[in-house]
Parts: C-alpha cells; structure tokens; sequence
C-alpha cells in the first residue's frame, strides 16, 4: 500500500517500516507456533489498537486457533490508577480448558494488560500468555508486574500512530510505526 505521508498533519518520524514489521510478526507466529502445539489455543485481540498485528499475527501461526476480542474503556494515555480501566465488550467464547494468548498493540504503563489478565484469569482458562508487538518498557507502572512472553519490539516513550495505533481513532491504516513529535 502506498500512503501519502504528507497527508499526515503532525510532524513525525517513522520508527518502525512495513517490511520490519513484517519480519517480526512472522518471528513471533513462527514461535508460537512451536510453542502451542497440541494446545487448545484461543488468540484474543485487545481492540481497537490491536486488530492489524491481530490479523497478520494469526495468518502466521499455523495452527488451529479459535479467535474473540475483547476492549476495555481507554483512559487517553494518562497513568491512571488501575481502577479506572473496564471491560467494555467482553469475550463471548468459554475458555475453560483453553490456552489463552493476549494480542496487544503496545503495553505503555501495563495498566490495560494487567485489568485484562485479571479479568480473563477469573473465567478459568488453563494457562494465558501475553504476545505484544510494542513496549514501553520504561513507562510501566510500578504496580504492574506482568511479563510479556512474546514481545515484538521495544519502542521509546514517544506517541506512536500507525499499524493500528490511532491519534483520535486515525492513522490506524498506516502500514509502518511513526513517532508524533
Ligand atoms: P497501558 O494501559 O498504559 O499499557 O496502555 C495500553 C493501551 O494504550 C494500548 O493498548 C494502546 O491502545 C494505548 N496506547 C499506549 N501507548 C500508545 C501510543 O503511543 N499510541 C497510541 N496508543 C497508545
Ligand atoms: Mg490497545
């Protein structure tokens, strides 16, 4: 896809292009592949942010896997307390007996992930595994101990739009990662 850049009103600065993207997304397919084998596994996508590493990253996991999303209420980036993040959609599939694995575009301060994991943990599932494209190790909460299993890249603490991140719901359909300056 070509995308004018000049359409995009803010100054920014590409950080991550299409075909790197690409090469880790099938990296992080190619590994859990390997590592789900004769598992029952269910990918859940975190939307909106999520739903183009989502789409990519389940076309490179070649196994049989069950799908279901999930959001939550957005608090704009702001280091909020925890208690303000809410399930808004929740998942419809039962997970018992399953291995859920967690999409998430970014992991900022880890508020949203550890609210979902929380969340998911309480309907039983056998075992949940979080797989991130994006993280801002350095902006994490101190109170959010969670671990990513599979991690894309680390990215620095700018705002990023572009492959699903939006800037007031836009930018989303950019095919690489840029940083708003
Ligand atoms: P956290 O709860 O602070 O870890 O933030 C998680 C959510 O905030 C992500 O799933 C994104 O949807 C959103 N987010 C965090 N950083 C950015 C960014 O730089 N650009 C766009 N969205 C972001
Ligand atoms: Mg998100």
């Amino acid at each position: 896809m070509k995308y004018d850049m000049n359409t995009l009103i803010y100054p920014h600065e590409i950080i991550l292009f299409s075909e790197q993207i690409k090469e880790m997304v099938t990296e992080l397919g190619r590994q859990i592949t390997v590592d789900y084998v004769n598992r029952d596994l269910l990918a859940i996508c975190v939307l909106k942010g999520s739903i183009i590493f989502f789409a990519d990253l389940i076309r490179a996991i070649d196994l049989p896997l069950a799908t279901d999303f999930i959001s939550v209420s957005s608090y704009n980036g702001k280091k909020e307390s925890s208690g303000k993040v809410e399930i808004k959609n929740d998942i419809a599939i039962p997970v018992k007996e399953k291995d859920i694995l967690l999409v998430e575009d970014i992991i900022d301060t880890g508020i949203s992930v550890s609210r979902i994991i929380e969340h998911l943990k309480g309907k039983g599932p056998r075992s949940i595994k979080i797989c991130a494209l994006l993280d801002k190790k350095g902006a994490r909460n101190p109170s959010c101990h969670i671990r990513c299993d599979y991690s894309g890249f680390d990215v620095p603490e700018k705002f990023l739009i572009g492959y699903g991140l939006d800037y007031n719901e836009k930018y989303r359909n950019l095919p690489f990662i840029a940083a708003m300056e």
